[in-house]
This record gives C-alpha cells, sequence and structure tokens, in this order.
C-alpha cells in the first residue's frame, strides 16, 4: 500500500466513525427486512464460504422475514484492504478477515497467530481462540468501532512455489506472496525470502505471471483458487496457521433490537461450531485433490529437514516481541506451552 492509499484509508476510516449512524440498522418490519451483507474473499467451497452460507442459512431460519442475509464470496464485493474501510462506514455489516490482517487496522496484536510454529495443533489453537487470550483480543478491537463476534478455523499453512523447496536455505532469494503482516514479512526475511504483501484476489495472476514465485497457504485456499496449477512444488511446512474473526461494525451490532441480535448471536454460534467442525476435512480434501492433479509435486521435510524449519523461523518471535505486545505474547504462550527457545 503506498502513502496515498494509506492517507485515503485513514480519511475513510474517521470519516467512518463519524458516519455510525450510516451503520444503523433500520428498524424490522414483514416489509424490510435487516439486510446483512456478509463479504469475505475467499470461495464458496472453503470452510470459511460454506460456514458464512451456513450462518445465512441459520439466521434467516431462526428470524424469517426478519433478517436476510446476502453473502458475497471470492473478493466479489470487496478485496483485502477495502473491506475494513467498507465495515467502518456501514457498506457491509459482516467480514471474517484472516486474523493475519488486522495490522493495518492498527490491532497489531492479532499477528500474534502468525507467529511460526506457535500452535501444534488446532486444539492448542482453541485454547487461545475460545480462552480468555481471545476474549481480549476482541475487547481490543472495541475502540476502533468493531464487534469480535466469532473465531472461525482455517488450517496450517504450506509454502508453494515453482522452485523446490526441501529446507529453509531454498528458500533463499525467492519472492513470497504474504498477507498483510509484519510478522509474515519478518517471517520470509528470516528465510532469506523476499516478502510481497499483496490482496488474496490477486495471488494466482501474480504466481502465473511470475510476478511471485511463490507463497504460504492452506491447501483449501491453494486449491479453490487454482494456485496448484500455476506452483509446481508445495512443501508440508505447517510452519504457520490462518483463520479468521468473524467481525461487525459496533455500531450497527448494538443498534439491532434484541430480540434480533440473540437471533444472530445464536445462528453465529452455531455456524461456527459447523466451520470448525468441517475446516480440517476441507483442507484435508484438498491436499488430496492437489495430489490428484499431479500439477504440483508435494514434499514432506524429513525431521531434521522440519527441525531445520523450525530453527530458522522461531527467532521471529522475539524480533516481533515489542510489536505484539509482551502481554499477548505472554497470554498466548500460557495456553500453547510454547517456548521461543
Ligand atoms: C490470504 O490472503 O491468503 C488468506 O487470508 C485468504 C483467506 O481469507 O483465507
Amino acid at each position: 500500500m503506498n502513502d496515498i492509499d494509506l492517507k485515503r484509508r485513514e480519511v475513510l476510516i474517521a470519516a467512518g466513525a463519524a458516519a455510525g449512524a450510516a451503520a444503523l440498522p433500520m428498524k424490522a418490519s414483514a416489509q424490510a427486512p435487516i439486510i446483512i451483507k456478509f463479504s469475505h474473499v475467499v470461495a464458496v467451497d472453503t470452510p470459511k464460504g460454506k460456514g458464512a452460507e451456513k450462518f445465512k442459512e441459520l439466521a434467516e431460519k431462526r428470524l424469517p422475514g426478519k433478517v436476510k442475509v446476502e453473502v458475497y464470496p471470492n473478493s466479489t464485493l470487496y478485496k483485502d484492504g477495502e473491506e475494513l474501510e467498507a465495515l467502518s462506514l456501514g457498506s457491509v455489516q459482516l467480514l471474517a478477515p484472516s486474523l493475519a490482517k488486522f495490522g493495518p487496522l492498527g490491532a497489531r496484536e492479532f499477528e500474534v497467530f502468525d507467529l511460526p510454529y506457535m500452535f501444534d495443533d488446532s486444539a492448542e489453537l482453541h485454547k487461545v481462540t475460545e480462552g480468555p487470550a481471545g476474549k481480549a483480543l476482541f475487547k481490543k478491537l472495541e475502540s476502533k468501532g468493531i464487534t469480535g463476534l466469532a473465531y472461525w478455523d482455517n488450517g496450517f499453512k504450506i509454502m508453494t512455489s515453482n522452485k523446490p523447496m526441501k529446507t529453509p536455505a531454498d528458500m533463499r532469494g525467492q519472492k513470497i506472496r504474504i498477507q498483510s503482516s509484519a510478522v509474515l514479512s519478518a517471517q520470509m526475511k528470516a528465510l532469506g525470502a523476499l516478502p510481497q504483501s499483496m490482496a488474496f484476489s490477486e495471488v494466482y495472476q501474480a504466481m502465473q505471471t511470475g510476478v511471485v514465485d511463490g507463497g504460504e497457504n492452506t491447501p483449501s485456499n491453494v486449491y479453490t483458487q487454482k494456485m496448484h496449477e500455476v506452483q509446481k512444488h508445495a512443501t508440508m511446512t505447517g510452519h504457520g496457521y490462518i483463520g479468521y474473526a468473524v467481525i461487525t461494525n459496533k455500531k450497527f451490532w448494538d443498534g439491532l433490537p434484541a430480540d434480533i441480535r440473540t437471533g444472530l448471536e445464536a445462528a453465529m454460534a452455531e455456524a461456527t461450531k459447523y466451520a470448525n467442525q468441517i475446516a480440517q476435512a476441507e483442507n484435508d480434501d484438498a491436499l488430496a485433490k492437489i495430489k490428484a492433479s499431479g500439477k504440483t509435486a508435494i514434499y514432506t521435510p524429513t525431521p531434521e529437514e522440519r527441525a531445520a524449519w523450525k530453527k530458522a523461523l522461531v527467532k521471529v518471535h522475539t524480533e516481533m516481541e515489542s510489536r505484539i505486545g509482551k502481554d499477548t505474547l505472554q497470554a498466548v504462550y500460557k495456553e500453547t506451552g510454547f517456548k521461543p527457545d
């Protein structure tokens, strides 16, 4: 993002805070259901895509004629870098950005989820998202006019590239697309790679045209965006995690009639359970399909190679401590039992 874009975003966010009234819901009536636009950047056939559809189904079933949920997948309404402004302005009511995308909003603490090898498995991750640390992170969004509603899973990342990658040394000099997170940038630099932050909607083309050599993502995102068709290699590094915070405009949410808010909360709780239940299977299935396509060679590092990836990357924890904040870091370590050294 250049300086002009940054300035534009600041102005829009300030305008959004001032124009809270625009985000207030219309009174529900038989003629005019409350329209809830839910925008996201991934395909329908992903954990988040299916979670959003499930929320629509459940919310409309619980509140017939009172709400209408419109889901806009695949960046069809807003792209990364646009959607948070749109939420602030009241042009959209629900988003589920990846936890790696809250830094530009000033909520740098969320980048704790990007730290390499922070979570051994999703059970450890859930201790954070479903415990006090997850709640404390949501609290930090309130001053930005945002209410956090739920954490949704995707899964662990693989590295993909047009060049083979067995050990961290193979990453040297490679241009790798990252999400807009300073932790992910530090992570790629620790490998000697050249991080390129870009919107999710632009990744396929950047890979196809050689603007980047590779990226890091979940099998589900790789497969549904057809990245495997333009990436010759994938390595099962499992070095980091992608998940989401489902968020809404605080003024919009607080201004809803109580019965509607309660109904939507119940629908969200159920949709969350569903999304988190299917996430692992969606990723396993996508990985199997990538393998079956024969277009991407999948490499699983040996235990020694895996240790080398971890050794090269864990230093990012200490490097990023002041950005994330000691309190947040310690609160997450307490749940995961992770020790950087
Ligand atoms: C990415 O930009 O790679 C992911 O955050 C996309 C997503 O929402 O899963």
